[in-house]
């Protein structure tokens, strides 16, 4: 029935500056819409809550300093997470965003044989660079995972901060996030700190050098079993092809124990920085679409 009613928006005006041309996506909390915008013309993205979806942003809302991620996507300002233009909260709960091209992985394996380091230690430190400004802002993302990163051209986005909370706060609780991304201390403990962020992020890169998935497995308390007890090789084991300095960098991530994780995602970025300004990433340096970078 509501399904139904996703469908029959297709093709009708949404909020009257929004056409919808197609739905895109159908997500455990929301349906993704590409949508025009008819004030100015230009395709956005239109996250509109379902059912479910409008319980968890209400709870939200309701929260001491917890906002929905509309209204926490209007707060922020980074080139490395989409632009938010407009939202609604209360009876409907729908965000407009910027248009991103593709998702990371597509984006990857395409010519992924003749990628070369530098081009992912961009992405990296275009992610990383996000998680840092969120974490500065107190904000923990909860769930960094590769179906949450999209490319714009050939700059990385993070998007979905469905579960995004300031950090200490108990809103949303329980085994939130994707289970191959879900740092230890979230399954054993519940416990989440910026430091689960800077794993998850760990796991994709790791992912993403290697073309290999860590912890999978059919059922999602498999994934997470793994998670708590398989420890991954270093890529130069798996005869990976990477950087002494990126595989450091990942091994570190990707620890178990919080402590033994690089301390703040300033540290990840700084590291990722080096590893550009290095030789390594030399042959590499691109247009980047406008977007300036620290
Ligand atoms: N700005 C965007 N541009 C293009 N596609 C997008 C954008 N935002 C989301 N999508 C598409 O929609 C999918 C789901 O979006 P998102 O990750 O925000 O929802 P979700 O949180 O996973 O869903 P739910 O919370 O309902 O489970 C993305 O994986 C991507 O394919
Ligand atoms: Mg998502």
């Amino acid at each position: 029935m509501i399904q139904k009613l996703f469908s029959q928006l297709t093709g009708n005006t949404y909020k009257p500056q929004y056409k919808i041309k197609r739905e895109i996506f159908s997500a455990a909390f929301s349906n993704i819409y590409e949508a025009r915008d008819r004030r100015t013309g230009s395709l956005v993205i239109l996250k509109i809550l379902n059912e479910a979806g409008e319980k968890l942003a209400g709870k939200m809302d309701a929260g001491e300093n917890t906002k929905w991620e509309g209204e926490l996507m209007l707060t922020l300002d980074h080139p490395n997470i989409p632009v938010a233009f407009d939202c609604d909260s209360g009876k409907k709960y729908w965000i407009a965003m910027e248009y991103l091209d593709s998702m990371l992985y597509s984006y990857v394996n395409s010519g992924r044989d003749s990628r070369e380091e530098a081009e992912l230690i961009e992405i990296f430190h275009d992610i990383a660079s996000a998680i840092s400004y969120l974490h500065d802002r107190g904000v923990i993302h909860r769930d960094i995972a590769p179906d949450n990163i999209m490319m714009k051209g050939d700059t990385a986005k993070l998007i979905d901060f469905g579960m995004a909370i300031p950090v200490g706060s108990k809103v949303g609780g329980g085994k939130v996030g994707t289970p191959s991304y879900m740092p230890p201390e979230m399954i054993r403990k519940m416990s989440f700190s910026p430091a689960g962020d800077i794993y998850s992020f760990g796991v994709v890169m790791y992912e993403i050098v290697t073309g290999i998935k860590l912890f999978s497995g059919k059922l999602k308390e498999e994934r997470m079993t793994r998670v708590l007890n398989v420890h991954p090789l270093s890529p130069s084991k798996l005869e990976k092809v990477c950087s002494h300095e990126l595989e450091k960098l990942i091994m570190s991530c990707v620890s178990k124990e919080p402590e033994k994780r690089p301390q703040n995602a300033h540290i990840v970025v700084e590291k990722l920085n080096d590893m550009r300004k290095g030789g390594k990433t030399k042959s590499a340096v691109r247009k980047r679409n406008g977007n300036q970078k620290s």
